[in-house]
């Protein structure tokens, strides 16, 4: 098994802003490069914007922009996305970047020299959306199938490149590696289009009809075709050909696309490489269309979803969740709001939240809340049946996972927890810790759940990296470390006795289909937003010391309905007050890092003496206390 992994998003277009479905093959990207990190592969991201040709031409004009000015613009817009996503990428790649130009003119000498591109006149149907012409047979009813607009004839002199001479070579290639274009689906559309004979493929633009591009380096009359100069980002990137991270990475490349780029990714760039003396390419892994509410999403017909505004709402580990399990890779899927919701109650908060926290909740309540040290010859009709299901399970997920199916790796590991909620039933570990007599049966019994909850946590880390360290946290394991070791989460018995565990944690509430309504943004709520107060000084915010503080420990107090008592760790344990019972429960709170005003002056509040005041939202349905993205060491100062 090769030791290095490199994925690569397609680089987006910045003729319009990000959307679900760039975030969708970004994340996706970012899930399987998890994934190869977890298997201890030296592994690298790839992705960035393509910001050459008419399309970024046209739309800079619209907005009253140079190029350059609006391509940064854009550009960075997608470059500030992906850390919200928790997309970690090793690479930002734009087309606009010296080092690229470098390359491509580098490799369009190279093929130049060699003879593949050649001088000709052409006259074809010529689509502005796609920036390629299209053959008659490729049209729906005349129309470009993308856009849904008449290409228009178009005859001028270009440059092209000899696609026809490797047709066969390709064709053998595709046989011979029955992986190359995956799932099987698109490989076979790719050989049913290299049934006929392949068009050269044109590869310049008259710069009397476009200036934003790279000039060819053998006739600066003309700038290069839009996709010949994107595609080759994927080795200029890697600083080929005499790039360290070229000799390193290229070798185990892999590229995720949706099926709209297709023929570029699985005819012209192959071609391309090997006409350049360049190995091809690994695998080409194609999804499918996010369609929403049946029609197709995307920026040109205008019904774009803000992926920013559906984490906001349902919050970033359920989204990304979400994507990964409703979309069977290859196929298109539907987006709908309901189904996310649905998802999140059943999947999220019913069937692993709450066996983590009857778990975690249990192992206080029986076992003072220190792992129990097991006896190995302890026996028991259960014994050992936890252990094989999670085997069982994390060789499914490892089978799904390196096929891209995330849906099915995902379906074994729920699988995997709907048999712990049954183990919980059928052993009934309320009933064991009655008598005496069956405590190592129930230290057992505890143990292994608890230790199940760890498989789980290593394996949905590449989907949901923020819950997974919250569970570690949770399970008493060192969440800083790269627990995410594939060896270490498979080897059972990883915890070890004696380790004190946190209190139990609500890991995802259940979303009320009334919250929720309320919480869009289109949707008119009942409550009265208060007018923003006037203006203050830097000066003056600057006195207000907000502090980042975990919940120690949360108590009702005897006689007051409305509040508990939080003992908080802001660096120092403290006291404080706060109004938030109706709707939190203590347990829900313990171990929740929240923002705390900690110069407030102290105040006694049925007979407590509260030191600082703690931050949240009210409105109709309750408050929401204010926590962070990611925890923090307790006692940073907000600024
Ligand atoms: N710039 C080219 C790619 C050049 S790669 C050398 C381009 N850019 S794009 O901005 O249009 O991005 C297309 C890609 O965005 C798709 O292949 C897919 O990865 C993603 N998606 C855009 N809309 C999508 C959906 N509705 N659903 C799923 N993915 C989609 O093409």
């Amino acid at each position: 098994m090769s030791s290095t992994f490199y994925i690569t998003t397609p680089i987006y277009y910045v003729n319009a802003k990000p959307h679900l479905g760039h975030a969708y093959t970004t994340i996706v990207a970012d899930v399987i490069c998890r994934y190869n990190r977890m298997q201890n592969k030296e592994s690298f991201f790839l992705t960035g914007t393509d910001e050459h040709g008419d399309k970024v031409e046209r739309a800079a004009k619209n907005e009253g922009l140079s190029p350059r000015i609006y391509v940064d613009k854009i550009s960075g817009l997608f470059k500030d996305l992906w850390p919200e996503l928790n997309i970690e990428y090793s690479s930002f790649i734009r087309t606009t970047d010296p080092s690229h130009i470098a390359v491509v003119l580098k490799i369009l000498q190279k093929i130049h020299d060699s003879g593949d591109i050649y001088f000709s006149e052409y006259e074809g149907l010529y689509c502005f959306g796609c920036e390629r012409f299209y053959a008659e047979r490729e049209l729906v009813n005349g129309k470009c199938p993308d856009h849904e607009t008449e290409p228009e004839t178009i005859s001028e002199s270009n440059y092209f490149f000899k696609m026809s001479r490797y047709q066969d070579w390709l064709i053998d290639h595709i046989r011979q590696n029955p992986e190359f274009i995956r799932p099987e689906r698109y490989k076979n559309e790719v050989l049913s289009f290299l049934k006929e004979p392949l068009e050269d493929l044109c590869i310049s633009r008259p710069r009397t009809r476009l200036e934003w591009g790279i000039p060819l380096p053998f006739d600066d009359k003309f700038v290069t075709y839009v996709w010949f100069d994107a595609l080759l980002n994927y080795v200029s990137a890697l600083g080929y050909p005499d790039g360290a991270l070229y000799r390193k990475f290229w070798p185990s490349a892999q590229h995720v696309i949706a099926k709209d780029i297709l023929k570029p990714h699985g005819i012209y760039w192959p071609i391309m490489l090997r006409a350049a003396g360049i190995p091809v390419y690994k695998n080409l892994n194609v999804h499918g269309y996010w369609n929403i509410d049946e029609s197709k999403m995307s920026k040109s017909l205008g019904n774009v979803v803000e992926p920013l505004s559906l984490k906001n709402i349902y919050g970033l580990d359920a989204f990304r969740f979400f994507l990964m399990r409703e979309m069977a890779f290859g196929l298109d899927s539907s987006f709908n709001e309901e189904a996310l919701v649905a998802r999140v109650n059943s999947d999220l908060a019913n069937d692993l939240g709450n066996l983590f926290s009857r778990v975690i909740t249990m192992a206080h309540k029986y076992l003072e809340g220190i792992v129990p040290e097991i006896d190995p010859e302890t026996e028991g009709e259960l014994r050992g049946s936890l252990k094989l299901q999670a085997s069982a399970a994390v060789e499914e997920y490892e089978k799904a996972m390196e096929n891209f199916s995330f849906h099915k790796a995902l379906i074994s590991v729920w699988e995997f927890i709907s048999l712990m909620n049954k183990y919980v039933d059928v052993t009934a570990p309320w009933v064991l810790a009655k008598k005496k007599t069956s405590r190592k049966e129930l230290e057992f019994v505890i143990y292994d759940l608890l230790e199940g909850l760890r498989v789980v946590s290593g394996l949905i880390y590449p989907v949901m990296p923020d819950t997974a360290k919250t569970m570690q946290y949770h399970l008493g394991q060192d969440h800083e470390k790269p627990f995410y070791d594939l060896t270490n989460i498979k080897t059972w018995n990883g915890i070890k006795a004696g380790t004190k565990l946190p209190k139990s944690i609500t890991l995802f509430p259940r979303i009320d289909k009334k919250k929720m309504e309320s919480s869009l943004p289109e949707k008119k709520t009942g409550t009265i937003t208060p007018d923003i107060k006037p203006e203050i000084t830097l000066e003056l915010l600057s006195n207000i010391d907000l502090r980042v503080a975990t919940i120690l420990k949360a108590e009702s107090i005897p006689g007051a309905k409305k509040i508990l008592k939080l003992e908080i760790d802001l660096g120092e344990t403290r006291t404080i007050v706060a109004g938030i019972a109706s709707s939190y429960t203590p347990e829900e709170l313990e171990g929740k890092q929240v923002i705390v005003v900690a110069n407030l002056k102290p105040a006694k509040i049925m007979g407590v003496t509260s030191n600082g005041m703690l931050l949240a939202a009210t409105d109709e349905n309750g408050c929401t206390v204010a926590t962070l993205d990611k925890k923090v060491k307790p006692g940073t100062p907000l600024s």
